[in-house]
This record gives structure tokens, sequence and C-alpha cells, in this order.
């Protein structure tokens, strides 16, 4: 195990830039926002200091009105599309215009709970509380509805980029009139394990409607042409309230912990209304149709790592060593079973070792440690096959997409950490 303790670090270093850590070089060489998150809970077992240092400068590129950007452009790099001079957001340091799932608030309780006797860094850690509780209201505020369900403007906002549960909506946004563009990704990685030239249509179309409306985020909100409600980023966002809540209570910040509390449970209280009860497992909500997405991806399966109730908890445990007959690794990001699944393709089947963990560290807070066990042990058996890859085939573990990728290494020093 020291080998891969020892190869997870050496990634982390290389994949270092000082005050923030791209995710892996030339397909993405900037600061992704999860990414960056990820990345601070795999410094926390290197170092804290570093570990604080990366969600403090994603927080220092918050905008004024407290949305958090999904990518910060540090430095000009033609070598990604789009890149800053597409977004045009006039931003101090460029960034992009949308956000992504909101892992910072339970990144810092991890570091905080590490960081304990030390003043200096809990003091620093005190410092991110606000700010990170400014985006959990941002998200209530501009993108919730009465139920307590936020939803994504983007594809690119859930981080499942080209996910089967986007397919539907996605649709409907046009591709004509969309400027001409090169893309940049499918000279770093294998066209084959990306979204398809349509989809980038799609994404760089609503980027364009978005930079019409001079990235203001309250009319984006209402005239985006995507709009779902996804549940496995508000159960992100509701685990990340709840875990502020804890850092602010134990650092004597007790009116942040109550309203982050409360926020917590109006998102729980909403993921009820995305069950399906014949699936075992939630679904998409598509704002715009007022329909359910009858999708069964992992974002379905992510609510178990917030506090939901024992028995859906055990329902998805269920769901999940159902899906082991469609796959020999645990945990596909798609059902195989679905004709619309492709193997290789990024969100569409392959597995993510985050998404693993995030759903490993659910089932076992629930009480569900030996399927969680199963999950952990598939997740260091991928890397020991193939190594710190972006994503995993389900089927024969290939390895796809980036290689020695920075949130690959942060999730194995977590669970060695654990071992
Ligand atoms: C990409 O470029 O593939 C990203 O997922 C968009 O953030």
């Amino acid at each position: 195990m020291e080998k891969y303790r020892e190869q997870a670090r050496n990634i982390l270093a290389a994949n270092d830039r000082g005050h923030y850590t791209i995710p892996t070089s030339g397909l993405y060489p900037f600061q992704w926002n999860w990414d960056s998150a990820f990345a601070a809970l795999g410094f926390s077992h290197v170092d804290l200091d570093r570990a604080l240092v990366e969600l403090e400068t994603l927080m220092a590129n918050q905008w004024p009105d407290g949305m958090v950007p999904h990518i910060i452009f540090h430095e000009h790099d033609e070598g990604y599309f789009p890149n800053a001079d597409v977004w045009l957001t006039l931003r101090p340091t460029p960034t992009s215009g949308i956000t992504q799932p909101a892992v910072a608030g339970f990144a810092l309780w991890q570091i905080v709970q590490r960081a304990a006797g030390q003043p200096n860094l809990l003091d620093r850690c005190k410092a991110l509380i606000e700010p990170i509780h400014r985006w959990h209201q941002w998200f209530y505020r501009i993108r919730g509805d009465q139920d307590g369900l936020v939803a994504i403007v983007h594809p690119w906002e859930s981080g499942r980029d080209n996910s089967i549960d986007w397919d539907e909506a996605f649709e409907r946004v046009p591709t004509e009139g969309v400027s001409e563009f090169k893309r940049r990704d499918t000279s770093h990685a294998n066209p084959e394990h990306r979204p398809t030239d349509e989809q980038y249509k799609r994404y760089i179309w609503l980027v364009e409607q978005f930079r019409g409306l001079d990235w203001d985020n309250a009319a984006i909100a209402q005239q985006s042409k995507f709009q779902v409600v996804d549940p496995g980023f508000n159960a992100i966002l509701i685990r990340a309230c709840t875990d502020l809540a804890q850092c602010a209570e134990s650092l004597g910040m007790e009116p942040i912990a109550q309203e982050s509390r409360a926020l917590a449970e109006l998102g729980i209280n909403g993921l009820d209304k995305l069950w399906a009860d014949e699936l075992d497992q939630y679904l998409c909500l598509d704002r715009l149709t007022g329909d359910l997405v009858m999708s069964e991806s992992v974002g379905g399966l992510l609510p178990v790592f917030v506090g939901i109730d024992t028995e859906k908890a055990e329902r998805i445990a269920e769901r999940i060593q159902r899906l082991k007959r469609e796959a020999n690794y645990l945990v596909p990001s798609h059902s195989l079973a679905d004709s619309r699944s492709e193997e290789l393709r990024y969100w569409r089947a392959p597995i993510w070792l985050i998404v693993n963990y995030m759903i490993a560290r659910g089932l076992r807070e629930h009480g569900f440690s030996e399927q969680a066990e199963e999950i952990d042990n598939d997740s260091l058996t991928l890397i020991k096959e193939s190594g710190f890859a972006e994503y995993y085939s389900p089927i024969d573990a290939t390895p796809c997409g980036g290689d020695t990728f920075t949130w690959t290494a942060a999730i194995v020093l977590e669970l060695l950490a654990h071992r």
C-alpha cells in the first residue's frame, strides 16, 4: 500500500501549481472548483497548510454575488477550449461563469478535524466559513425552488457533463448559430472517451446565451434553455451545508451553524420529491417541463451521502448490489442495462473514484459497512490495475480520459488513511 500512497503523493506534487492544483496537465490546465476541493482533501493527508491554500485560492475567486466559478484561469493556455477569451466574464483573475458541485464545505470539515489543536490553521479555517456559507446561500437564493431543490443551468455544472440524465433536456438546446470553434480536449484524450461534437455545440450555445445576458445570474437562472434538478448535485450541497454547520459550531460561529443546518434540512426534505420507488433510487427533474427524468445514473445514488432516512439508504445499497451483476467493478456512473450507456464514454457508464468515495462514505455512515468496503476495494483495485486515471471502464478497468489525475490520487490517500 505504501507504493500507492507514494504514487498518489507524487501526482499531487506534480499537479501542484503553488497556490492551486490542476486536475491533470494538458487536458485541464487551470483550477477546477470541485477538483480543487478534492485536492484539498488529498493534501490534508500530506500538508494541512497546503490543503488550506487550495481552498483559500478557490474562495478568493468567489463572485460578488456569492457564486464560486467552476474554472479559474490563473494562466493563459491555448491548449484548452473554451478558455477565458470565450467566457469573457471580466473577473480580476479570469473565471468561467457557471459553478460546480459544492464540495468545499465537506473538505473544510475534514481539515478542521485534522487541524485540531493548531490555532493558526483553525483561524484560517474560520475565515473560510463565511464565504463558503455565502456560496451555499447563493444556490438556494438564485437556483432554489419552493421545495428546497437547486437547479443547474449547464451540464458542466453537474460535473457529469455528458450524463444520459441530460440527453432529453439537452436536445432542446439549439446547435444553430454557435460560433465556429475547435475542440482541444480531443487532442489530449481519446475522443471515444469524451463527449460528442454535437454535445459540445450545445455546451457552447449555452455559454454564448449566458454571455449575452452579461453573466447576470438571476437572468441566467430564469432564461437558461437547460434547467435540471440533479439529486447528486443537491446531495453534495446538502452535505456541504451539514458539514459547514459542524465547522461553524466547533469554531464558535453559532448563527452560521444554525442557518447552515436549516439549509441542509430544507434540501433533505426536497430530495423526497425525486425518489423513484420502483427504481430504488432518486431521479433528476427537468425544471422546464416539470417531469422526472427516467435515467438510472449515479446522480440518483449520491443522496446516500446525506442524512436521508435509513430505509431509502438501504434501498440504494440494494440497488448498488444489483449494479454489480451488470458490471465487474462498482460503481458504474450509469446502469449498463440501459441501451444508451457507453462503457468508455465519460459519464455514460465509466467509474469515477470521487463518486465511489462519496457513495461508500455515505453507506458506511448509514450502517452499510460491508457494501461500503466492497466499493472501496474496487476503487483500490482499479488504481492497482490501471493507474491513477480520470475514470475507468466498469467492465475491464480500462483507464480513460486523462492520467495522473489529482482527484483520483486524493481519494487514494483518503482511502489508505482509513486502512
Ligand atoms: C471539460 O472541459 O471537460 C470540463 O468538464 C468542463 O468543465
